[in-house]
């Protein structure tokens, strides 16, 4: 008896996300499609993200991008939803096959995605400071934000950022390249290479690299 109950909770934990899924694609077609986003119906999404893209903005998204969003669909364990925001003038784009899990990525200027990226859970993107490092504007009130210091990020072709990393402003990160989990990258990280650590340093060569694309 105790086996069919069992059974019977997967079935439905199974008919859940089945649901889950349809109903995620449908709300978040419809944020995409209020945010001016550009993006392809053939996307797969678990939970629904939050999304707050400038009328000046430019959000762009390719072709099978997956994502998992908040909670019962991150499956690394943390329940944020995915956060994509871009301000006046700025420019976020996302290549083809991408794939991320309850990620942030906060855009003020410029990032851009390439093809076949995996980007784990927790993983923040920032292309700025936020605040001026001028501790007279910081803390005048209300705050300015001239001078506040910003610059595009790059993420090429192939690269695999572990979860819990966060990566900073001006930074490009390799072709097939990999960062270790809970790295925070500062500088540019070249292709075909694994690099570590807060800072995150080069470990090692890629020796995966010349299978992939
Ligand atoms: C980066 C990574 C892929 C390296 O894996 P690997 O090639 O098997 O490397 P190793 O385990 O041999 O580690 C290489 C070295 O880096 C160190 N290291 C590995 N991962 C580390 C991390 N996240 N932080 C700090 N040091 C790390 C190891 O201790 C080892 O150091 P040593 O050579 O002095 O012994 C793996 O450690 C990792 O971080 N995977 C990401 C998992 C993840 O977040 N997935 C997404 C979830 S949604």
């Amino acid at each position: 008896m105790t086996y069919y109950i069992r059974k019977f909770y997967r079935v439905l934990r199974f008919l859940y996300y089945k649901v889950a899924q349809v109903y995620s694609w449908l709300i978040s077609s419809i944020k995409f499609y209020l945010n001016g986003v550009q993006y392809h119906r053939d996307f797969i999404g678990f939970g629904i993200p939050i999304l707050d893209v400038n009328m000046q903005g430019s959000f762009t998204i390719g072709k099978r991008f997956r994502f998992n969003s908040g909670k019962y669909h991150a499956m690394g364990g943390r329940q944020q939803q995915c956060y994509f925001v871009v301000a006046a003038g700025a420019k976020l784009s996302i290549g083809e096959n991408v794939g991320v899990t309850s990620v942030a990525f906060i855009c003020h200027n410029k990032i851009s995605i390439g093809n076949n990226v995996k980007i784990g859970i927790n993983t923040v993107i920032y292309d700025t400071d936020f605040h001026s490092l001028d501790a007279r504007y910081r803390n005048n009130y209300p705050e300015l934000l001239d001078g506040v210091k910003s610059r595009p990020v790059v993420i090429k072709d192939g690269a695999f950022i572990g979860g819990h990393s966060t990566i900073l402003k001006g930074v490009t990160i390799g072709k097939n390249s990999i960062v270790g989990a809970g790295s925070v990258v500062f500088q540019d990280i070249p292709d075909e290479q694994v690099w570590i650590g807060n800072p995150a340093q080069f470990v090692k060569e890629n020796q995966y690299a010349t299978v992939l694309t």
